[in-house]
Parts: structure tokens; sequence; C-alpha cells
């Protein structure tokens, strides 16, 4: 369903991506992991088509992300580390604005509207000016607009930052629950107790290069470990245990 073949990213002589290969399934939640600055949002921009990469081949479905760049996105919902919203429309009237862009029915976009909504306790604020709204009931929203239309596809960067315990629990049985039903997530995220607890597969990326993939048993295989604890897997594989100490 998600496709990377060979994809590299170059910024000048920084390699943000470097040769990267995944394969994604139908109904997926995969989880992409790896240190500040590895390439997960560049691999994630890639993805959605926001910038092209130096070379290699990236696809949603069956459509290849260069040459058909329309069709991916419109089976692709995307929930960026940061997100951009129009704060001078009402929730409603954002929710109705977004899924007009993807050329949703009226009256099929007022139910989802509606059921996003209520499903997010953001009833009684959806009247209210975004500018009004919390970072989280922001991410709320943003995390609605991105589900819509309904895609086949959900690419996730970091998306439980800022989101109450509550807000965070939601989310994550949504992303389940959606996965479930057929649609297939990619998520990065810095918490591993959420792509341990949630994900099916998890990448692990370190300067843009893929160093390990599997469930959390496999990917303490491949880091060296019999018992499986992701946070010492990823110390393991992405060497941090040897970074300088604190001061
Ligand atoms: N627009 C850009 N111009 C130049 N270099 C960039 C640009 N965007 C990213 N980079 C570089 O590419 C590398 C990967 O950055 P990226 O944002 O993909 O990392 P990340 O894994 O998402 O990190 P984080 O966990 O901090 O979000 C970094 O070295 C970064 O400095
Ligand atoms: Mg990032």
């Amino acid at each position: 369903m998600i496709k990377l073949s060979g994809i590299s990213k170059l910024y000048g002589s920084v390699k943000a991506v470097d040769n990267l290969d995944l394969t994604i399934k139908k109904g997926e939640l995969f989880g992409f992991i790896g240190p500040n600055g590895a390439g997960k949002t560049t691999t994630i921009k890639i993805l959605t088509g926001l910038i092209k990469p130096t070379s290699g081949i990236a696809s949603i479905g069956d459509f290849d992300l260069d040459k058909d760049p329309l069709n991916a996105k419109a089976i692709t919902g995307y929930i960026p580390d940061r997100p951009t919203i129009y704060e001078k429309l009402t929730g409603w009237e954002y929710l109705i604005f977004i899924s007009d862009l993807y050329g949703l029915e009226r009256q099929k976009a007022e139910l989802k509207a509606q059921e996003f909504l209520s499903f997010f306790n953001l009833d009684e604020s959806s009247n209210k000016l975004i500018e009004s709204f919390s970072h989280g009931m922001k991410q709320k929203l943003v995390i609605s607009s991105a589900l819509i239309h309904e895609p086949q596809a959900l690419i996730v960067d970091e998306p439980l930052v800022g989101l109450d315990p509550k807000g965070a629990r939601q989310v994550k049985s949504l992303f389940i629950d959606l996965c479930k039903h057929g649609t297939t997530i990619f998520m990065s995220t810095h918490s591993l107790g959420i792509a341990e607890a949630m994900c099916d597969r998890i990448a692990v990326i370190n300067k843009g290069r893929l160093i390990a993939l599997g469930g959390v048993n496999d990917l303490g295989l491949q880091a060296g470990k019999s018992r499986a604890d992701l946070e010492e897997i990823f110390l393991e594989l992405t060497e941090t245990k040897n970074d300088p100490q604190t001061p």
C-alpha cells in the first residue's frame, strides 16, 4: 500500500535519507522511529508529495507520487508535525473546507465532521474561531481533517504531541480501529512505548539509513538482545549510549 524504493534525499552534502526501501501492507500500523535528525520528517514529506526525493520512487496504493501525485494524494491523509491551520475559520468551517478540497459531497462531509467533533468532544467549540483553540484542540481538529475523506493511507508525523492522556488514548484507539478496517498507517514517533504497544512493525532509521525492521522481538534479535525492550534496543541500534555524558 505504501512503498519506498531506493529513496534518497540530499540537502547539499547532507544525506537526510539514504537509499531507503520500505513496503507497508494494507491495514498495517507501521512505526517509524529514530533519533533527532535521522530523516523521519524528510521521509514523510516525500511520502506526502511535499518534497521530491533526489532519487528513488515513492508510491501510495497504485500511484507513483512523481507521475500521479493527485491520485496518490486523494487517497492519503497527512498529519504533519507542525500543522498550519486557518485560524480565522471556525472548527466546523475548517472541516467543511477541507472536505470540499477532497471533493466530498456536502451531506457526507457534514456527517463526518459531526462524527469527529463528537468523538473528540469538540461539539461546543466547533462554532468558535480556531485561533481560540488550545494546542491539543487544534491537533484534534487536524487529525479529524486528515481523516474526513476516509483515506486509504494515513501518514502521521508525531501525532500525540500536545494531547492530554484522554486525547492520546482516543487517537491510539482510533488508529488501531482504522487499521482493523483496512486503513494503512505510517507513523513516526519518539514515544517508544507507543510504538511498542501499537505498531505491527517498526522501522528504525539513523542518519538517513534503515538500520532495523520488524516486530519488537525481531528488532531485539537484530540488536543482539534476548529480552525485547524497545528503549534498550533503540539505544543499542542508534548507539546513543556512547554519546557524551551529561555535563
Ligand atoms: N529543508 C532542509 N534544508 C536542509 N537540511 C534539512 C532540511 N530538512 C531537513 N534537513 C536535514 O535533514 C536531516 C534529517 O532531518 P529530519 O527533519 O528529516 O529529521 P527527523 O528524523 O524528523 O528529526 P526529529 O526527530 O528531530 O523530528 C537533518 O540533518 C536535517 O538538518
Ligand atoms: Mg521530524
